[in-house]
């Protein structure tokens, strides 16, 4: 079947895999990719697919009702994968009410335009479908109630690599009630109760993810994997929130894009999947992780840039633990991850050492400047 997808925040981190995945592997899909081109929007993440035949950009603000009704109506769009939002943790603590703007009221404004051009159709809902990516951290955080690390109760092929432990005997599965913290998360999971309020009201085709942490090429270098590894290039200090204990769990961005593919083509209307790969890490373990990685790579001496790591205040409302049970994503739609934990930090390091360049744009700020020139003289 021929789909005409409305990817929203594709010039982004994740939004970038999913859009590259999308275009490659369904050349009769018409993909449009819906960006507005923040800080975090890059088009330099997606220069491999800029020229294809099912490809097309579009800035554009997801706050514009109107202009994504119009755009909804051109294209005849019959699927939405909702991915843009204000995401970085740190910026929400300091700026709430954008994360309220873009991430509420910005779906808000998604899930109406969808509404209405979907009702207006002689088929409606047949056919269509909204899929909502959000986040585990809507969940609150786990308590860390083995700090020594325990033998994972579950498996992937994640986590099948050496030292892995579990932290906790709780893990977040899709019936937890929501308890977010932080102003990110709370954003996050007001956004996702509109979701289904737009299924139990009006009957919308909607489906909702909530993942763990990515990691991998094309993040902004303000999170953590990004920010130490060019940090240890540069030898510049490693400033680690608190004591480096909480715990978060990591997959590998692709192996999200592949789960959001069989979730969008399979997953069940009005359904809640968790997705993740059992793959627990203290933050403290993942920056030797990055600095054994970067040192060996660049042929520097083992242990010369552990006296970068520095301790500093730690951020407020700290989540201590996160960690996803995506068993019921496992079983019914047999999803999970291809790549081993230890193989997708080594495939990272080397992505963002061999691609100084758009590090290098990234942190000068140079690609902003790209984008005022061209949106310039339009
Ligand atoms: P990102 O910050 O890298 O990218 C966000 C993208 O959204 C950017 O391209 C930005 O330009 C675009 N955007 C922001 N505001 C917009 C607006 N008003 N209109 C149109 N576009 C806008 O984010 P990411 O890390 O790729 O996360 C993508 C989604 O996945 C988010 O919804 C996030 O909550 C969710 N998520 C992220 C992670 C993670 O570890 N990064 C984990 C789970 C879920
Ligand atoms: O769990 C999914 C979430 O993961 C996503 O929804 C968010 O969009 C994404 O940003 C990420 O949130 P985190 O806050 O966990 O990611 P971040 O990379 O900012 O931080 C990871 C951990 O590292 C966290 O415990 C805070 C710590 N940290 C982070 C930075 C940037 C540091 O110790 N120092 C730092 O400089």
């Amino acid at each position: 079947m021929k789909h005409n997808i409305i990817i929203t925040g594709g010039a982004g981190f994740i939004g970038s895999h999913v859009v590259r995945l999308f275009v490659n592997k369904y050349p009769e899909y018409n993909i449009i990719n819906l960006d507005k081109l923040t800080y975090a929007g890059n088009l330099a993440n997606l220069k491999d697919i800029e020229g294809k035949p099912n490809y097309k950009f579009v800035k554009m603000d997801i706050c514009d009702f109107e202009g994504v009704m119009k755009l909804m109506q051109d294209e005849h769009v019959d699927g939405i994968i909702h991915l843009a939002a204000e995401s970085h943790v740190d910026r929400s603590i300091k700026d709430p009410f954008t994360f309220a703007q873009t991430n509420v009221m910005g779906t808000l404004s998604m899930l109406q335009a969808a509404k209405l051009y979907w009702e207006s159709l002689p088929e409606k809902w047949e056919g269509k479908r909204f899929y909502h990516i959000s986040t585990d951290e809507v969940y609150g955080a786990l308590e860390l109630t083995h700090p020594q690390g325990i033998e994972p109760p579950f498996s992937t092929k994640a986590s099948s690599g050496k030292n892995h432990l579990a932290y906790g005997d709780k893990f977040f599965t899709e019936d937890l009630k929501y308890q977010p913290h932080s102003p990110y998360s709370a954003a996050k999971a007001s956004s996702d109760h509109f979701v289904r309020a737009f299924h139990d009201t009006y009957g919308m085709p909607t489906v909702v993810t909530n993942c763990s942490n990515n990691y991998g090429p094309y993040q902004f270098p303000e999170k953590l994997i990004p920010l130490f590894i060019n940090n240890i290039r540069h030898r510049k200090p490693l400033p680690v929130y608190g004591k480096g204990e909480n715990v978060r769990d990591w997959l590998y961005v692709v192996d999200h894009a592949r789960a959001i593919d069989t979730i969008f083509h399979n997953g069940k209307i009005a359904e809640t999947y968790n997705i993740g790969g059992f793959n627990e890490w203290k933050n403290i373990d993942i920056i030797h992780t990055l600095i054994r990685t970067v040192d060996r790579l660049l042929g520097r001496p083992e242990g010369a840039d552990d006296d970068l790591i520095t301790f500093v205040t730690d951020r407020a409302g700290h989540d201590m633990r996160y960690a996803i049970d995506s068993t019921k994503l496992q079983k019914e739609l047999g999803w999970e991850p291809s790549l081993q934990f230890e193989e997708g930090i080594e495939l990272t390091v080397k992505w963002y050492l061999d691609n100084q360049e758009w590090m290098d744009n990234v942190t000068s700020g140079g690609y902003m400047k790209y984008y005022e020139d061209m949106y310039a003289n339009r």
